[in-house]
């Protein structure tokens, strides 16, 4: 299946009103770049075994999907058409490198924790990183990391340390790893404090069209008869962009109705 067109059910643009009638909500807010925008990355591993891990990357900028990682070719998937315009090519292999670099350490330093820890198999390791771009164009970057579905832990870029979300003796091992691994560390921030936000100011010049577009909304109303003396008026409105939408029955023009 191809991550680019799998449906979140979260992110879906459908809304059902079950009433009378449907008014489309007014043009909405366009986007602009005075918004505040996030980059996601979002990786989750499997570890069937000591022998076998399982890894899905997708990269997020709000709900676009821009692309994901391969792991049959070891390399980025553009879901987007502007998104491999928006960096130099040579950015682009240094992001492919990094993620092959850090997949295969993740991957050995997890299953060495594994063992020290005596951590039963098959379990799921989570991480989220990205950077936000405030309206007042000061940003930050954020690293969470999750451990079979439950915070473990999360970075704090203001003073550079890992805080717990857990207190394990899971959990604080891993910190005290990463906390050691000084030179891991400064390396997130600057890639997730820094040249994250750079990118996105050109992922967000290119993507322009993407963010700001607007979708009318698409209504159908659906009679139904639950009992002989009820008429149920269902109202489905898909294909709507950006995701707020306020919908409302009128009757006879005036709202609201009841
Ligand atoms: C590890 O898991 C993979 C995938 O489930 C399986 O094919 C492989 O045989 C397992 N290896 C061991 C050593 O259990
Ligand atoms: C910029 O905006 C963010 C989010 O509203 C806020 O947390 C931050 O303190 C602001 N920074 C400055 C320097 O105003
Ligand atoms: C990361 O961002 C924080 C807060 O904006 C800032 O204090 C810190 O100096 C930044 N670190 C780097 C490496 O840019
Ligand atoms: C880092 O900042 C967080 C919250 O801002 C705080 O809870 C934590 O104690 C700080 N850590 C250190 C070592 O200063
Ligand atoms: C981290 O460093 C401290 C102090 O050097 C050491 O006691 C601790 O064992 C180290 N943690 C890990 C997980 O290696």
């Amino acid at each position: 299946m191809d991550p680019c067109n799998l449906k979140d059910p979260s992110l879906s643009s459908s809304t059902f009103l079950s009433l009378l009638l449907l008014v489309p909500s007014p043009p909405c807010q366009p986007l602009s770049h005075v918004g505040t925008f996030t980059i996601r990355l979002l990786q989750t591993t499997t570890f069937q075994n000591t022998s076998f891990a399982d890894t899905d990357g997708l990269g997020l900028l709000e709900d676009i999907k821009l692309g994901y990682f391969d792991k049959h070719t070891s390399s980025i998937h553009f879901c987007q058409p502007w998104v491999r315009p928006a960096l130099p090519q040579a950015d682009w292999d240094t992001i492919e490198n990094l993620i092959k670099i850090f997949m295969h350490q993740f991957n050995r330093v997890i299953n060495a924790v594994a063992m020290q820890m005596d951590i039963p198999y098959p379990f799921v390791v989570q991480c989220m990183a990205g950077c936000v771009l405030y309206p007042n164009r000061t940003s930050q970057g954020f690293v969470y990391a999750g451990y079979n579905g439950q915070d473990l832990f999360s970075l704090n870029t203001k003073n550079v340390t890992w805080t717990l979300s857990q207190d394990t003796k899971f959990s604080r091992y891993v910190k005290s790893l990463l906390q050691n691994d000084t030179a891991f560390t400064e390396t997130l921030e600057i890639m997730f404090n820094q040249t994250c936000v750079d990118e996105m100011k050109m992922l967000l010049q290119f993507g322009r069209a993407a963010l700001e577009r607007q979708e009318l909304p698409v209504a159908s109303v659906f009679a139904r008869t639950p009992r002989p003396d009820q008429l149920l008026l269902v109202c489905h409105v898909t294909n709507f962009y950006p995701h707020p939408i306020s919908v409302a029955w009128l009757r006879d023009g005036q709202e609201p109705w009841p």
